[in-house]
């Protein structure tokens, strides 16, 4: 029988990273996407090998519909299936809404959102016929409630959930499960900037710290496993009580 494969989009750095190596260690090969950052990508692709695991990097800008498509479906032509897909890549770019430029804006909405369409139509086309899938997109805790100077960002992270749950509809009778997580703060390059505010934060979440990457990672391997066969069109939340 051939291996099973998993796509995840941004899985070179933070919580795609620790979703690559928990695919990794549950038998994926995994097919990791990533925008520049090489020396993160080498990296994590190293630590997936020493334990044993099978990694290939595909270098591709998610927003850009063409070359996004292109290598996604050469991929699934030359070899085949891919079993889980995690959406997972995405920036913010915060600005108080009156200050917020177009391309704050756009760029946001473009890689967080727009994406959605170009990553998973032709994934989710290959997993229609195969008749099987596990499909997992990462929201936010800005994709459930309004955050202030993240109009861009919460836009685009609603908008991903309420996509996913068509494609939860429209997907569950062909036996492919789609659901979101929605992290709330967590530590990784992403939030670099609010690490001097941590024990500000903390006070806020009843579980009293910042969430890890794994914490993602974990829901995330329960969602793709045998055990969540009956779960479809969900948001889990993982934030550490922020946000019920
Ligand atoms: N961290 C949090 O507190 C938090 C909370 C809620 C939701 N999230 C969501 O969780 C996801 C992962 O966040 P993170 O904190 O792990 O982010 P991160 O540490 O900044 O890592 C981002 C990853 O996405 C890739 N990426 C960014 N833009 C891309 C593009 N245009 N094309 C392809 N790849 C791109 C990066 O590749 P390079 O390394 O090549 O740049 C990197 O692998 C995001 O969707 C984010 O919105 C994060």
């Amino acid at each position: 029988m051939s291996k099973k494969r998993a796509l995840v989009t941004g899985g070179s750095r933070g919580i795609g990273k620790a979703i690559s190596i928990m695919l990794a260690k549950n038998g994926y090969d995994v097919l990791i996407n990533y925008r520049g950052n090489i020396d993160a990508a080498n990296k994590t692709k190293s630590e997936i090998e020493s334990h044993g695991g099978q990694c290939t990097l595909l270098k591709f800008d998610i927003s850009d519909f063409k070359n996004t498509t292109e290598i996604i479906q050469k991929e699934l032509e030359e070899n085949g299936n891919i079993d889980v897909l995690v959406v997972n890549a995405g920036i913010r770019k915060d600005s108080i809404f009156q200050k917020m430029k177009s391309e704050e804006w756009d760029s946001v909405i473009d890689v967080n959102l727009k994406s959605f369409y170009y990553i998973t139509r032709p994934v989710a086309e290959k997993m229609f016929f195969q008749k099987h899938g596990k499909i997992v997109v990462v929201s936010s805790t800005s994709g459930q409630t309004g955050m202030p100077g993240q109009a861009n960002y919460c836009a685009s992270k609603f908008g991903i959930i309420g996509a996913a749950k068509s494609l939860a509809v429209e997907l569950g009778r062909r036996n492919i499960n789609v659901n979101i997580v929605a992290p709330g703060f967590i530590e990784t390059d992403m939030t670099e900037d609010l690490r001097e505010n941590y024990d500000e934060l903390k006070k806020q979440i009843p579980l009293r710290r910042i969430g890890k990457p794994e914490d993602i990672a974990n829901a995330v391997e329960f969602l793709i496993s045998d055990k969540a066969d009956y779960i479809q069109g969900q948001v889990i939340a993982i934030n550490g009580g922020l946000y019920t």
